[in-house]
């Protein structure tokens, strides 16, 4: 039985679609039958792996009963890589789902049948704690949490560490955080090394030893609708991906 990750930090653009796509690609790059599943609406992820963000059946149909999970998974360009796609009708679930009594599982319920067949499944998250995200950490096993090397980098880390523990006592006691990986770290400034510190002095155990550096090359890749490591295979980018992903399964 696969592991499921929730990419998550209810902060915009903290490179949580350039983890959840990178780490995808490393993983399935090893040999380890993975799987995308993109709960935002912005659909970034399922358009920064080079499929159409309106195409059906997606994620919404699934959360909708619609489609099964089986039905919307599609394959990707990177061998041993499938996605879940978003759709922009998604953003209305956020209104929709919380009408029904015990939405909270729908994702869960949906990936049961599936999981067996991927070793490894990452929940790209929207950036709030609204119920996408919430349906997200109740199917997930593990949370990664995205922090930006920039200055009001630990606000808003205490809350979601409440949030997952209320999430754990309630909906999902298995739930465990993986830990917190720092992006977009530029160490030529003094700031982003300051930051650092900062965030591994207050969660000592949780960060990842591995950083990910701002590389033009992550940047650009989704734009050409693939991964960093098929974009640019040397680039400091697609090394740091690659260690994370090594992290990430040695932590299991
Ligand atoms: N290491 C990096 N180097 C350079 N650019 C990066 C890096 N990581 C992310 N970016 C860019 O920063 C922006 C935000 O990243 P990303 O979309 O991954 O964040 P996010 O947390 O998913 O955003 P949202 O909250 O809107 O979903 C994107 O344009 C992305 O290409
Ligand atoms: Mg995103």
């Amino acid at each position: 039985m696969g592991t499921i990750y929730a990419i998550a930090n209810q902060k915009g653009g903290v490179g949580k679609t350039t983890t959840a796509v990178n780490v995808a690609a490393c993983i399935a790059e090893a040999g380890y039958p993975t799987l995308l599943v993109d709960i935002d609406p912005q659909a970034n992820a399922t358009v920064g792996l080079g499929l159409p963000k309106d195409g059906r059946p997606s994620v919404y149909d699934v959360l909708s009963g619609a489609a099964t999970a089986d039905e919307a998974i599609r394959p990707s360009d990177v061998a041993g890589l499938s996605v879940l796609p978003s759709h922009p009708d998604l953003a209305g679930a956020g209104v929709e789902l919380p009408r029904t009594a015990g939405s909270e599982g729908r994702l869960r319920d949906a990936l049961e049948p599936i999981r067996e067949r991927f070793a490894y499944v990452l929940l790209d998250c929207p950036p709030s704690l609204g119920p996408l995200t919430v349906n997200a950490l109740v199917a997930a096993d593990r949370v990664i949490v995205p922090v930006q090397t920039e200055y009001f980098a630990l606000e808003g880390l205490a809350g979601l560490l409440d949030t997952l523990s209320l999430i754990r006592r309630e909906l999902n006691p298995r739930l465990t955080v993986a830990g917190m990986i720092l992006t977009m770290h530029d160490g030529r400034t003094r700031l982003a090394r300051d930051v650092e510190r900062e965030v591994r002095e207050h969660f000592p155990s949780l960060v990842f030893d591995t950083v990910i550096p701002r590389n033009v090359r992550v940047g650009e890749a989704p734009s050409f609708g693939r991964p960093v490591i098929h974009h640019d295979p040397h680039c400091s980018g697609s090394d740091a991906y690659f260690e994370l992903a090594k992290e990430v399964a040695a932590r299991g």
